[in-house]
């Protein structure tokens, strides 16, 4: 590990020193993080033994060998005040010393991670990195932190800041930028800035991922809004940048297990960060299969395709309507073994859920395909032109590998299959009807 994060600082810094603030952005989180963060089991309620606790909890479920190499703080860690000389400092009590704690998490196999604002003020009222942005920078750096959450409260006056959003969130770029530089280490810096003015069409600029929408809350409701929100903007999405869903709320307030199955499949397949938002002490055998399904792992970490699967039919409604209740059902994306399918049901009881292979644009038309499917980690036979998922159950999930599997029979008809069919023609002219 620590032979590992050399080299890569090693070979940042090298990239780095001949580079722009945002090239060095994105020479690092390649691909979504995975990991723990505090905030939605503890909130303000941590200290340094829970968050070695969770890491330890993390080695032992497995969690670790599967991807989740990353523990992060989040709030409430900091003093209230900062020193004479305007350094932030840890909570004496609770984060006695910072650099113990990443130690003990580098030692155990872990990146580590902190937050800060970009503000005055953190969401709980800890001080903000405003106007402190390279002071704050070289402190976590000292302290050993590899990633930095900054969030968007408490915002200066516009008589003050004289920057519109981007430039806020651009001061702790910069800042990080010269830390690069004087020190050679990189973090992989994430805005949580809620969706705000747009924040996928200049995240990328700037960061390993951006927030799309409000805190994540563990009820089918906030799920089914926040998949909404990001249907319309997956585009946003790539190796080196990603809309970021908020956390994964497997095993929290009365999600069961198949909306536990839907959220885990969704947020991995749309390529967002997968950072554990669970109390790890108290989680279910059951909840944590879901997490560890690495099947579906395999796909938000795909080193070749960094695009996020998109709807290509929304199913209840009209496609691109937006309805927080029942967002896009039908979705695909490429995949290094494949093109992958998302099937989600939105409806309160089980439904069939069709449709045509071609529907996808990843998909050749003449071509069969093998149908892996991806929680019952069996192979489904072939699909020829189109496929059923039957009983999908209420706010249930289905995810199908497809992969070629040689040409279809012969004299299949009609001649084309889906949305071709009203454009089929013969190489004389002749339409098919
Ligand atoms: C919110 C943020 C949460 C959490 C919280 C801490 O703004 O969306 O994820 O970080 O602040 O106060």
């Amino acid at each position: 590990m620590t032979v590992l994060k050399t080299f890569i600082t090693a070979v940042v810094g090298i990239f780095s020193a001949a580079t722009s603030a945002n090239a060095i952005m994105n020479g690092v989180g390649k691909l979504p993080v995975m990991g723990y963060n505090a905030w939605n089991a503890f909130a303000c309620n941590v200290n340094e033994t829970l968050i070695l606790q969770t890491a330890q909890y993390m080695k032992e479920y497995g969690l670790l060998d599967v991807g989740y190499n990353h523990v992060n703080l989040d709030d409430c860690w900091a003093m209230k005040n900062r020193s004479a000389t305007g350094e932030v400092i840890s909570d004496t009590i609770r984060f006695p010393s910072m650099n113990n704690l990443t130690d003990q998490l580098h030692a155990l196999g872990f990146y580590a991670g902190i937050y800060s604002d970009s503000g005055w003020f953190t969401c709980a009222g800890y001080p903000g990195s405003f106007m402190h942005e390279e002071q704050d920078a070289m402190t976590f750096q000292s302290w050993g932190f590899d990633f930095l959450k900054y969030d968007n409260c408490a915002i200066p006056f516009d008589d003050i800041i004289r920057e519109g959003i981007t430039g806020k969130y651009h001061r702790m770029v910069d800042a990080l930028a010269v830390v690069a530089e004087k020190t050679g280490t990189t973090f992989v810096f994430s805005l949580c800035e809620w969706g705000w003015n747009q924040v996928w069409l200049w995240g990328a600029h700037m960061s390993h991922s951006w927030r799309i929408d409000d805190d994540i809350a563990p009820h089918w409701k906030s799920l089914t809004s926040i998949i909404n929100s990001a249907s319309f903007i997956t585009q946003a999405t790539n190796h080196y940048g990603r809309n970021d869903l908020d956390m994964l709320e497997i095993g929290n307030g009365d999600l069961s297990y198949d909306e536990a199955k839907s959220h885990f499949t969704a947020w991995a397949l749309v390529k967002a960060p997968l950072l554990i938002g669970t109390n790890l002490a108290t989680i279910s055998q059951e909840m944590l299969s879901i997490l560890k399904n690495q099947e579906i792992i395999a796909i938000n970490q795909d080193p070749v395709h960094g695009t996020s699967i998109s709807p290509f039919r929304w199913g209840i409604n009209p496609d691109w309507t937006y309805n927080a209740t029942h967002p896009a059902q039908y979705w695909s994306g490429p995949s290094e073994n494949g093109t992958v399918f998302m099937l989600i049901n939105t409806l309160s009881q089980p439904a069939d859920m069709f449709f045509n292979l071609t529907e996808s644009p990843w998909i050749r038309a003449g071509i069969q395909y093998s149908v892996r499917d991806l929680w019952t980690h069996t192979d489904n036979g072939t699909a020829v032109r189109s496929f059923t998922a039957m009983s999908v159950p209420a706010h249930g999930v289905v995810v199908l590998l497809l992969k070629e599997d040689g040409n279809e029979p012969a004299g299949l008809m009609p001649p084309c299959a889906g949305e071709a069919l009203s454009q089929c023609t013969a190489e004389d002219g002749t339409r098919y009807s």
